[in-house]
């Protein structure tokens, strides 16, 4: 059987009281389960504090939002991946559409990005999605495959094998307008037929619609950002259909 994946992306939001007091209520709310992983993505400068909330739960992750792909050095602002591990972090985020396009990361950064991860000790889900004209101009499968390869090319089987992919279609991110389940169906079926890796969906996921994409077969789980900052509305989400597979 393979574990769902629901990971909460807060972006820019909460600092360390507010993640102290989040995750308070969000562990109350959400006792312990071995059927499904939770990831959670505070951002960097609440990762201590995170970390030590869900010292009790092993069954919830914390993750880095953002690394630098150097170990360390003159980088005013950046933390690198092993200062992530060393402040609780086991996986990173790679790839998210606002690191790509709104600060200009391209394909061969993410490829380092995800290396570094490895390098450190972290794992990795690398995130991939076409924008609107792109999938307007027919390009969408082959921006995911361009994204997909690139993000790999660094990390050898072993590595490949541990990492999980968000397919994160830019259009449905921070707009209300989800990927109808049918679409992400289709997307998420083409990443499985290059990668056998579990692929969550985001953009958009609210618990309104939550269930009916964790029904389709080829979606793995959901990386949530807005909703996730509503502790009723992500806890919802976590606990939309569970389903087995064989
Ligand atoms: P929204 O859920 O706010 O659309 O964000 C999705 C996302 O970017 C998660 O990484």
């Amino acid at each position: 059987m393979k574990k769902p994946v629901f990971a909460a992306n807060w972006k820019m939001n909460f600092g360390p009281q507010e993640t102290r007091t989040y995750l308070k209520t969000f562990l109350d709310a959400f006792p312990k389960t071995d059927d499904r992983t939770v990831i959670i993505f505070p951002s960097a400068i609440s990762l201590v504090v995170a970390g030590f909330a869900l010292r009790d739960r092993p069954d919830i992750l914390l993750g880095v939002q953002n690394i630098h792909w150097e170990e360390k050095g003159a980088f005013t602002g950046e933390n690198s991946a092993s200062m992530a591990r060393d402040a609780g972090a086991s996986v990173a985020l790679v790839g998210h559409s606002e690191r790509r396009h709104t600060f200009g990361e391209g394909d061969e950064i993410t490829a380092k990005k995800c290396a570094a991860a490895f390098k450190a000790g972290l794992t990795v889900v690398l995130c991939v999605g076409e924008k609107l004209e792109e999938r307007d101009r027919n390009t969408t499968q082959a921006v995911v495959l361009r994204q997909l390869k690139a993000g790999i090319s660094r990390l050898n089987s072993a590595q490949i094998a541990r990492i999980a992919i968000a397919y994160e279609p830019v259009w449905a991110i921070g707009t209300g307008r989800t990927a109808t389940p049918e679409l992400a169906q289709e997307m998420h079926a083409f990443i499985k037929s290059l990668l056998d890796l579990p692929v969550l969906y985001g953009g958009s996921v609210k618990p309104e619609n939550a269930a009916e994409l964790l029904a389709q077969p080829d979606v793995d789980g959901a990386l949530v950002g807005g909703a996730s900052l509503e502790i009723d509305y992500f806890v919802a989400i976590c606990e939309a259909a569970v389903r087995s597979r064989s």
